[in-house]
């Protein structure tokens, strides 16, 4: 991967320099518009990669934001890519990513989907389940890897962890003679373990590492045992860490310390997966506001709601960043203050990107800015209603570039 450090532009390039000039590009139609930050994304990349030793291979997490632009950007810059779908695996293939940086982690994969992803030498396939191994042809050109279930609760919200009893995702590891034979009899290199998005809990994420290490050593200990060459190479470690804001002290590099204390894990090639870490705090969105209504909190109505925030309207809010423009791009002045609940444009009542916020005061055709919204989004476009796609555009640090126009949804 090669050192960014030294030729990108400052990450902290000030939204105020970035704002006026997307606004002045819009035409009437824009009523809302999607911002990848470029000096972020770069900062964030590089900040991975030094937290971790270089040897580990990182596959972002494609779901997160499967902007091809973004992905190829990514892909550049020497990072591989995690496609939880076969059409993600057909998007790394159009960033250019090679076939041995990808991971293909879709829990229902397709006999057809299994024939095709065997024919890409080294592309990292992970079953979901023993039964998906049947499906392999004996002789594939990819690498086969079996998802573990560590049985762990890591502090994820309910909706995140998949790594408890009931999950639907992976081989328990309790199930451990299980794994071993199915090892033995099929062509199995790797082992996978995602415990869930946001952990908070490192310590029971480095004892759930602890296993996954411990069960890989066993299964090469088995196949010695049989007198087969074949072995556990690889460990597929997940993503799951939540955002943050960089530092010395960030959670990224406490993670990467504990996963490199870890003896067990030192013989494997190791990949992660992170999407949301990664992306969040690289993209911005902008609406105009469209309606003022006053009242006890005053009502903001805005282009943007439960279509980009699904997830947020449907579970609970994210703190978005928020700040008022006006028509020229000019920051509004926050010295006096109003509340606002900020309504999106569905037609269902929980459609609400924040409630009770405090903003300068609005009126029709200021712009609302909604940042750090990179992840998880645009992402889970929601076509309730058939609202358009806003377009997206791109920062480099000095100048803006659009990356894709609105697009309509058609049934
Ligand atoms: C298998 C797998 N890997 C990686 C990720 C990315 O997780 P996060 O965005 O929390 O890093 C997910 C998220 O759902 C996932 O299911």
């Amino acid at each position: 991967m090669s050192d960014l450090s030294s030729t990108l532009p400052s990450p902290n390039s000030d939204i105020s320099v970035l704002i006026p000039l997307l606004l002045s590009q819009l035409s009437d139609i824009d009523t809302a518009v999607i911002l990848t930050h470029l000096p972020r994304l770069y900062e964030r990349l590089e900040h991975l990669r030094s937290a971790f030793n270089p040897s580990v291979r990182h596959c972002i997490a494609i779901k997160s934001n499967p902007q091809i632009h973004l992905l190829n950007i990514i892909v550049e810059q020497g990072f591989g890519l995690e496609a939880a779908s076969m059409e993600e695996v057909e998007f790394a293939l159009e960033a250019a990513c090679p076939p041995e940086k990808i991971v293909f982690d879709s829990p229902v994969k397709t006999r057809q989907e299994i024939a095709k992803v065997s024919q890409l030498p080294n592309l990292l396939v992970n079953v979901n389940t023993l039964a998906e191994l049947e499906r392999f042809p004996r002789q594939t050109q990819c690498m086969i890897g079996i998802r573990i279930n560590p049985l762990t609760h890591i502090g994820s919200p309910d909706l995140f962890s998949v790594s408890l009893n009931e999950s639907k995702f992976g081989v328990p590891i309790s199930e451990r003679e299980s794994i071993i034979q199915a090892a033995l009899d099929y062509p199995v290199r790797a082992l996978h373990m995602h415990s869930g998005s946001q952990m908070r809990d490192l310590k029971a994420q480095g004892r759930a590492l602890k296993a996954l290490g411990e069960l890989a050593l066993d299964i090469n200990q088995a196949l010695a045992h049989a007198g087969l060459d074949r072995r556990i190479e690889c460990l597929d470690i997940g993503g799951g860490l939540p955002s943050e804001s960089l530092s010395q002290q960030s959670k990224m590099k406490e993670y990467a310390r504990l996963v490199h204390s870890l003896k067990v894990l030192e013989s494997f090639t190791l990949v992660t997966e992170f999407g949301q870490w990664l992306n969040t705090e690289c993209a911005l969105a902008l609406s105009r506001v469209e309606y003022v209504i006053q009242g006890e909190p005053s009502k903001l109505f805005i282009h943007l709601g439960a279509d980009m925030f699904t997830r947020d309207a449907y579970t609970q809010a994210r703190a978005f960043p928020l700040s008022l423009w006006d028509a020229q791009g000019l920051a509004l002045d926050t010295h006096s203050l109003q509340a606002y609940d900020i309504a999106g444009p569905l037609c269902f009542a929980g459609d609400y990107v924040a409630r009770h916020t405090r903003l300068p005061v609005a009126q029709e055709g200021h712009w609302l800015c909604i940042d750090h919204c990179g992840a998880n989004t645009y992402a889970l476009w929601s076509r309730h209603c058939s609202r358009t796609v806003p377009a997206q555009w791109a920062w480099d640090g000095t100048q803006i570039q659009q990356w894709r126009s609105r697009q309509a949804v058609r049934f």
